[in-house]
């Protein structure tokens, strides 16, 4: 077993390292604060290929492996979450699911812009009153012929505004269950469209968040990803991927978090010493950096599986399961090692806290992830 990266993964993780400081770094604070959409950062995070690692290069991507893939979130998540999130979901719940289950002709329309960023692509399952439990959806699609009549409301959606591109997964029929909903493709220009308000939220305050309203929107039936009623497999499918993703997001809040507080924890003296060398901030360092290491591990783990062809459904789901919870206690303890400072902005490290809390919640809650890996071991 091997556990070295390899000389273009080392090569990727220093890049994204260096954009992460040079570019996302400088207003971090400031976006967060605003709630200021990172617009300049995506543009030249799609230029420089982070928008679509693992589209093929034929679309335009970088052919990377999903391990490369891991890596840079954590590097990019390191410093903004805000910004990784974008690129998450772009990767792997849009780009991925396109590619692997779209046809030729929409993956030459859509594929090649979205992989180079110059557009962005949303994902829309979740409803007001459908989060976790994604098959109980109202969102419509009443099937008109040669195209899909489109009614209902998509809530909490990553680059609802920011997007032009938007997989909608909605019923067409009902009597049928999980097997009578579809994933439309849709643009932000067709008739019945409409962004609604941007929610005010505690952490990736960056990013933006939006529910959406279609009324009465025609989706041509060539709009279709996949045979007619695959598009809820096509959501679980793509979601398992998506979990490899927020894994490593959760991953690089801890590591970010965790390299903050080990460099505070020596310059920081109290008592006559730096902090570091007190037993109690001591021990926390160790609990951190074995907690992470972990998390890593895991986090490789599910995207090897990934690359090797295996199942990955439930290590990515224990990936993300175990990274979440370590994102949101390692930032925790590093606010606590910090002290007063920890809690003024200044210091990255509260930011880093409020951002963890949402990689419990979003693309599976850590309940969710628990029904996911213990039908899993069940099964066998
Ligand atoms: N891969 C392939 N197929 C899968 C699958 C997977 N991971 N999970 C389920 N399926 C299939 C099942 O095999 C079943 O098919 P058959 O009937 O043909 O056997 C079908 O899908 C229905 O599965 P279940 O009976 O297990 O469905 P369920 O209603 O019990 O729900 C669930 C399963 C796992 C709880 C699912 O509802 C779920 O994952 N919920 C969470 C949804 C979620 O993650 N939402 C996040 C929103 S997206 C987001 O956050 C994006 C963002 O903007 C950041």
């Amino acid at each position: 077993m091997n556990f070295d990266l390899s000389e273009e993964q080392l090569m990727i993780q220093e890049a994204a390292r260096n954009f992460a400081q040079n570019e996302l770094l400088p207003g971090v604070i400031e976006r967060d604060d605003k709630q200021e959409f990172p617009k300049e950062q995506i543009k030249k995070m799609g230029e420089l290929g982070f928008l679509g690692m693992m589209v093929s290069p034929e679309y335009g991507g970088g052919g990377m492996d999903t391990v490369s893939y891991s890596i840079a979130m954590e590097e990019i998540s390191k410093v903004d979450a805000s910004a990784s999130v974008v690129m998450s979901v772009n990767n792997s719940l849009v780009c991925w699911g396109l590619e692997t289950f779209g046809n030729k002709e929409q993956k030459d329309k859509y594929l090649k812009k979205l992989a180079t960023g110059e557009i962005i692509g949303a994902f829309c399952l979740s409803e007001p009153e459908s989060g976790s439990d994604a098959t109980s959806q109202k969102t419509t699609a009443e099937d008109k012929g040669d195209y899909y009549l489109v009614n209902g409301t998509k809530n909490w959606i990553t680059n609802g505004n920011s997007a032009d591109f938007y997989i909608v997964i909605a019923q067409t029929d009902v009597e049928k269950g999980h097997r009578g909903i579809n994933a439309l493709i849709v643009e932000k220009t067709m008739d019945g469209f409409v962004v609604g308000n941007k929610e005010n939220k505690l952490g990736i305050r960056g990013s933006d968040t939006h529910s959406l309203m279609f009324t009465d929107m025609k989706v041509p039936k060539e709009n279709r990803i996949g045979e007619e009623g695959f598009g809820f497999k096509f959501a679980m499918k793509t979601l398992s991927g998506g979990r490899i993703g927020i894994a490593s997001q959760a991953l690089g809040l801890a590591s970010g978090a965790y390299e903050l507080a080990l460099k505070y924890s020596k310059e920081r003296v109290t008592f006559g010493k730096p902090i570091c060398e007190h037993q109690a901030i001591a021990f926390k360092l160790a609990d951190m950096k074995t907690q992470i290491d972990a998390a890593r591990h895991m986090c490789m783990k599910a995207a090897w599986d990934k690359d090797m062809g295996n199942d990955y459904t439930q290590s990515g789901a224990m990936a993300k399961l175990y990274a979440s919870d370590t994102a949101m206690w390692v930032t925790t303890e590093a606010v606590q090692i910090h002290g007063g400072n920890g809690f003024v902005k200044d210091y990255h490290v509260e930011r880093l806290m409020r951002d963890a809390k949402i990689t419990q919640i979003y693309e599976g809650t850590s309940e969710i992830q628990k029904i996911v890996i213990s039908r899993s071991v069940i099964k066998g």
